[in-house]
């Protein structure tokens, strides 16, 4: 049976998040330049966004430029921008046959005015798909967002709309630029890497990591069903024990054995 054919339907996550990682390794052992990494990295995109979508997944965060990816060469900084505008551009009919939203989050502002033009009009008109919303993550980092929602929390203590006292983990969430999205169940992160490198540190706070060798060009569909049937593999026990998960699922199965919600 193929991993597609394994997954229960039931239990898929709500929110993957990927590091799309390998572009550049992907692109020298093609004898090629590191753009064609990550053009060819694009193919990757559609089939996991198209993927997910059918599955019936709600959101999917993919980190397409870091922060500190400004500290990459000029020309690979500005072939990736480029690559943004065209994708977006040319992907858009493919979001709107999936009915799937475009979001972005991280400081886009930063962009270049032609991609912070192209994305606006691809939010716009995506925005009334129903189905998954596909966030980019574009200029951004971890530490930058923290930061920035203390700011904003700090300055309304400051202007007295909000007491200290009332700064809890559920405020903090509504700072951040993530707060209109659950958060992700599921992380992946292709290339062999072990790390988080800056991508939402506080969303991924009881996140299932499955870690691919996989190259992100070469990721596809059949490897995305793999890791969702892994993360339906785990036991998921937010801090309580393996006999108190079992005790839940008897007294939910008693008090709604329907499973209706
Ligand atoms: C990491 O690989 C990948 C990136 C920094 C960019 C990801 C961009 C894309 C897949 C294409 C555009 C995406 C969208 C959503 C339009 P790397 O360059 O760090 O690879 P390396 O570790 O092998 O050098």
């Amino acid at each position: 049976m193929s991993a597609k054919e394994q997954l229960n339907l039931d239990k898929l996550p709500q929110h993957v998040a990927i590091i799309m990682d390998g572009n550049g390794r992907w692109a020298q052992m093609h004898g090629q330049l590191r753009v064609y990494g990550h053009k060819s990295g694009v193919n990757s995109v559609r089939e996991t966004a198209e993927a997910a979508a059918a599955l019936g997944i709600k959101y999917l965060t993919l980190y397409a430029f870091s922060t500190e990816n400004w500290n990459r060469p000029k020309d690979e900084v500005d072939a990736l921008m480029e690559l943004l505008v065209h994708t977006i551009n040319s992907e858009r009919e493919t979001l709107n046959e999936n009915n799937i939203r475009l979001a972005t989050i991280g400081d886009t502002d930063s962009l270049p005015p032609r991609c912070q033009e192209g994305l606006a009009e691809a939010i716009a008109a995506t925005s009334s798909n129903a189905g998954m919303t596909l966030i980019l993550a574009l200029s951004y980092s971890s530490r930058w967002e923290i930061v920035e929602a203390t700011r904003r929390i700090a300055a309304d203590v400051e202007a007295g709309k909000l007491k200290a006292s009332e700064v809890n983990s559920d405020l903090f969430g509504t700072y951040l630029t993530t707060s209109k999205y659950p958060d992700p169940e599921l992380l992946i992160r292709t290339s062999g890497e072990h790390r988080v490198s800056n991508f939402l540190l506080w969303q991924i706070a009881y996140a299932e990591f499955y870690f691919t060798e996989t190259l992100w060009p070469d990721f596809g569909k059949e490897e995305f069903y793999q890791a969702l049937l892994d993360f339906q593999q785990r036991e998921r026990r937010f801090g309580k024990t393996s006999q108190q998960l079992i005790e839940q699922a008897i007294d939910n199965f008693f008090n709604n054995p329907s499973g209706s919600k």
